[in-house]
């Protein structure tokens, strides 16, 4: 247990768990990514509802979303340091986790404060259908992240994230990785969406995507069908050039445009004290923590997506392996 309030002790070990040999390309960086963004990217700037102030996920309405399946690896992994650092919020602990994740991968500093507070109860929760749908294009971009408040080169530079992590096809159906080395923050989502050759292809589910696949090293490579709509609209094509050709410029307004999607929905005093907290109960509110053990009694424990996300998970990463040897 380390002193309230020194995120420097858990940023340490959140660094520590990123490692992970037995889960997808060995590390747990990419999903933690994806956690702190859905966990983000649910804000609604006109409504000022949403957004990571709340950990919403830990509720079963927005938890189990489907297009937040898979996020319970991340909240998984992310257990045993809120076991050690019990003080710290959800909400603080899976956007901070997301700044580390990028970080330790090889990508810029992003700033980063603390201070959020966990729903006490369902009533402030999104609903559901915030998120981003792969399968669309560029009018359904704009119209999700114009509603939280981003502008066009913003969107651009928040998908070069998909220079980590692979799409799961029993998560979201797609299937594959970006990039070849997915858990290394980099350019190359930028460099390749613009190089290579992207054919559509129509996997077993039904579901579209675009795929690349090199003769030479026998592998293949994805997109969605966002990701092509940043090629083929002419307002975007222009910051993927950007990026593609200028890694420092990417890596800066990446880390400008992560930092403001933390704080979206977040008011702050002059001390950087979070002021729309919770205010019939005030303060820094941190959920209990949820049970580590599969089937532990529910008592004292936070865990409301269900009885305990921990057992399905090993059977699901171990399936993965086999898998992944074939
Ligand atoms: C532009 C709209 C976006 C769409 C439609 C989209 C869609 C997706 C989909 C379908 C997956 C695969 C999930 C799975 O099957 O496991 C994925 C993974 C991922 N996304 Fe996005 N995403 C978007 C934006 C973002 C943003 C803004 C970020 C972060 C800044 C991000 C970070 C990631 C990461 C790191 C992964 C890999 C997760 C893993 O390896 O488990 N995405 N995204």
């Amino acid at each position: 247990m380390s002193q309230k309030g020194d995120f420097g002790a858990v940023r340490k070990d959140i660094a520590k768990l990123l490692h992970q040999p037995e889960y997808d390309d060995g590390s747990a960086g990419p999903v933690l990514v994806r956690l702190a963004w859905h966990s983000c990217g649910t804000y609604d700037s006109e409504t000022d509802t949403g957004g990571s102030n709340g950990a919403g996920m830990r509720y079963e309405q927005e938890g189990g979303d489907p297009a937040n399946a898979g996020l319970q690896h991340a909240r998984v992994f992310l257990e045993p340091v809120k076991e050690k650092h019990a003080w710290i919020t959800y909400s603080d602990l899976w956007t901070l986790a997301g700044v580390v994740a990028i970080k330790e991968m090889g990508g810029p500093d992003i700033p980063w404060q603390g201070g959020r507070t966990d729903y006490v109860g369902e009533t402030k929760l999104p609903p559901r259908g915030r998120l981003p749908d792969a399968a669309q294009g560029s009018d359904h971009l704009r119209f999700i992240f114009n509603r939280m408040g981003f502008s066009d080169q913003e969107i651009v530079a928040l998908s070069g994230a998909h220079s980590l992590g692979r799409c799961h096809a029993d998560r979201s159906g797609f299937d594959g990785p970006w990039v070849n080395n997915p858990t290394r923050f980099s350019n190359q989502y930028y460099i390749l969406l613009l190089s290579l050759q992207w054919r559509k292809k129509k996997l077993p589910s039904g579901i579209e995507q675009f795929t690349n696949y090199d003769e030479d090293s026998e592998t293949a490579l994805m997109m969605l069908p966002t990701d092509m709509a940043l090629r083929n609209d002419r307002a975007f094509l222009p910051f993927v050039e950007l990026y593609a050709r200028n890694k420092e410029r990417f890596f800066a307004d990446f880390s400008k445009v992560f930092e403001k999607l933390s704080e979206l929905g977040i008011v702050r005093d002059a001390d950087g004290n979070i002021t729309n907290v919770d205010v019939e109960f005030g303060g820094y509110i941190s959920a209990p923590k949820k049970p580590a053990e599969p089937g532990a009694p529910k008592k004292n424990t936070d865990d409301k997506v269900g009885p305990s996300e921990a057992e399905p998970l090993q059977k699901e990463n171990s399936r993965f392996r086999e898998k992944s040897k074939l």
